[in-house]
Order: structure tokens, then C-alpha cells, then sequence
């Protein structure tokens, strides 16, 4: 696999006495048109566009030092978490070809995500994302900072490799990732930036995580996208999701929210229906997300309000809204949504800039 962030790896001797410490935080990701169902190493089978979010976070610290041979320790929330460790030590080793000066480094990482570990929501897009950016900036200290649009490709082209969806988090507002012939210059093997071809009302969207449950998913995505293999519906889906990428991208660009919403809400129930006919079946809503869609389908239909919901691999309902929208919404959500939710929690967050250096 020649390609051209591998001839430029840095593959000299680390100076002696390298050492310091880097810390970035990145966001997670909203899908709108989902990735469900992947080939090869890790190739969607359909492209995708995401929302990047602006709260939910992960904040990533990596301590390095040269050492003799590859050292490798991970804290999360400040306690050693040899699970989620020997996850980011894999992608490292698998993945050693683009990055061989860490064979000459002792590495301690330190990550915690600014949303809480019982919320239910996803950690892999912010958590992969973080970690890459802050492995790419040491490099940069041994071979001096890379600049340009080229380094968040290459941050994306990590991360994919890393967690698919966090390919699509480096980027500010929104992302596609995926070869589409819409959208000149996409790729499967990183995401693009959205952001100059969007209209501006869904630069500050908002985005209101309704958390019905915060238990760890039944089925992980990587089982998920597995069962895509035998699924019978898989082609059509895949034709769908480029036909609803075409669509969306017309809509983004318009500011159709009419398009958005149908394409959004579409989108999310197709995902939770791809699930329920796979072999075995699987169903990761829960009653209250049925009441929440409910709830608000009968307050756009009632008000004539332009929110929708979507729904990621899980059971909590993300309610999004124009920002101008944000005050009779919240009024909405605490009125009558909450109830639905678990210990009446929800995360207020809205479309944000894309990861930011802490160190
Ligand atoms: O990146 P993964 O492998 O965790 O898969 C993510 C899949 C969904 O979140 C359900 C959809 C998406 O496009 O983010």
C-alpha cells in the first residue's frame, strides 16, 4: 500500500533526550446519511455526511519520551484502562508502516471525554480523532509542523483507519466521507470539509442529545457493520444512502430543510431498520425513543417548527434544530421531552469547529 502519507513517514533515528507532551480535544459526529456496513480496511459501502458537534468532546493528552524499545500506557478519567488501551496499541501496531518512529518511543496517553460515560453516546469518533492528531503532532515535532488543508486529510485518513466515523470529525460544521460523484474530491479513504458548500443556517444547527438509556449498546458498530454482509437489504440500502447523499448535498446547499428533515429522519429509521433484519436481528431503540420520535413528529406537524430527530447506534434521540428555533424548542424539550429521558438528561450541543489544540 504505497501512498503518499507513507513515503513521508518520518523514519529516522528519534534525537536523544525527545520528550514532552501534546493535548488536543476533538468532537464527536452526528451522521445524517448513515455508514452502516463497511469492506476491506475500513472502505464504506455507502458515503456519509456528518454534522461535527462542539460539547461532546474527547480531550486527549499523549506524554512521550525516547526509549529503547515501543512503550505503551492509556489512562481514562485519570485510571489505567488496559481495554481501551490495547484497542489504540492495535490500530498503533497495524498501522506501525506510517508511524515507526513510536518503535523508539514510550508513549502515556491520557483521555477523557467531556460528556459522561453513562450517557450512551459514543466515544470512538472524538477519542480515535484526539489520539491521531496528537500522534501527528509529535511527528511534526520530529520533522517540523506540516501545514495546509493536506493535514486535516491526513488527521481524517488516520482516523478512518482508526474508528470509520472519526473520519469525519477533523473537519469544522460538516463532513462526507465517502467517493461520491456529487462531490468532487471525496474519497473513501478520508473525509472532506463541507463547510463552503453549505447554507448558513446549518453552520450553528443545533443539536439536543435526549438520553434514554446511558447502558453500553447490546451489539458494537463492528458487529454491526458485519451482519451488513448477509443482510438481503444491503444493496438497496446502498443505493438509497448515494441517492440520499445526492439529495442532501442539494438540500445543504439550498438551506431545504423541507429535504433536510424527510432525508435525516429517513436516514436514522433506515439504520435502526437495517438492524432489525439483519441475521441475527438486533434492536437497539427503546419504547421512550419511540415516544420521543413520536412527540416530536406531532409538535413539527402541530407548530410548524423545522426540527427532526436522528438516531445513531443506540437508543437516544438527537432532536435538531435551526438556532433561531433554540428558545421555543428548549421550552419544548423541558415541557414535554424530558420526561422520556433518564433522569431527565440531555446534552445541549450544536454544530462546532473541529478539534483544538489544549498543549
Ligand atoms: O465508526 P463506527 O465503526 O463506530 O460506525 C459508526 C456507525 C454509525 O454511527 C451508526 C453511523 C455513522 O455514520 O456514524
Amino acid at each position: 500500500m504505497e501512498n503518499r502519507w507513507l513515503s513521508e513517514a518520518f523514519k529516522g533515528e528519534v534525537p536523544d533526550g525527545f520528550h514532552g507532551k501534546v493535548g488536543w480535544a476533538s468532537p464527536s459526529n452526528i451522521a445524517l446519511v448513515k455508514y452502516w456496513g463497511k469492506k476491506g480496511k475500513q472502505i464504506p459501502q455507502n458515503p456519509s455526511i456528518s454534522f461535527t458537534l462542539s460539547e461532546c468532546l474527547s480531550e486527549t493528552f499523549i506524554g512521550f519520551e525516547k526509549a529503547e524499545t515501543f512503550g505503551f500506557k492509556f489512562f481514562f478519567d485519570g485510571k489505567e484502562n488496559p481495554a481501551f488501551g490495547a484497542k489504540i496499541e492495535r490500530f498503533l501496531l497495524d498501522y506501525q508502516a506510517f508511524f515507526p518512529f513510536i518503535n523508539q518511543l514510550s508513549l502515556t496517553v491520557e483521555s477523557h471525554n467531556t460528556f459522561p460515560h453513562s450517557s450512551g453516546i459514543a466515544s470512538s469518533a472524538s477519542s480515535m480523532s484526539a489520539f491521531v492528531i496528537c500522534l501527528m503532532e509529535i511527528e511534526s515535532l520530529l520533522v517540523g509542523p506540516s501545514t495546509g488543508s493536506g493535514t486535516l486529510t491526513k488527521a481524517s485518513y488516520f482516523s478512518r483507519l482508526a474508528s470509520g466515523s472519526a473520519s469525519r470529525s477533523v473537519f469544522p460544521k460538516m463532513a462526507l466521507w465517502g467517493a461520491t460523484p456529487c462531490f468532487e474530491g471525496s474519497s473513501d479513504e478520508y473525509a472532506v470539509s463541507l463547510e463552503n458548500d453549505i447554507h448558513s443556517v446549518f453552520k450553528t444547527y443545533r443539536d439536543a442529545i435526549l438520553i434514554v438509556s446511558g447502558e453500553t449498546k447490546s451489539v458494537s458498530s463492528r458487529a454491526g457493520h458485519a451482519l451488513m454482509e448477509g443482510n438481503p437489504y444491503a444493496p438497496a440500502r446502498y443505493a438509497k444512502a448515494n441517492e440520499n447523499i445526492k439529495n442532501l448535498l442539494a438540500a445543504l446547499k439550498a438551506g431545504d430543510l423541507d429535504t433536510f428533515i424527510n432525508i435525516t429522519e429517513s436516514e436514522a429509521l433506515q439504520l435502526h431498520a437495517l438492524m432489525m433484519c439483519s441475521n441475527p436481528s438486533f434492536i437497539l431503540m427503546k419504547p421512550n425513543t419511540l415516544h420521543l420520535i413520536n412527540e416530536i413528529r406531532a409538535f413539527r406537524e402541530e407548530t410548524k417548527t423545522p426540527l427532526c430527530f436522528t438516531l445513531d447506534a443506540g437508543p437516544n434521540v438527537h432532536l435538531l434544530y435551526p438556532d433561531s428555533e433554540a428558545e421555543k424548542v428548549e421550552g419544548f424539550i423541558k415541557n414535554e421531552l424530558v420526561k422520556y429521558c433518564v433522569d431527565n438528561r440531555w446534552i445541549a450541543d450544536h454544530v462546532g469547529d473541529g478539534p483544538k489544540k489544549l498543549l
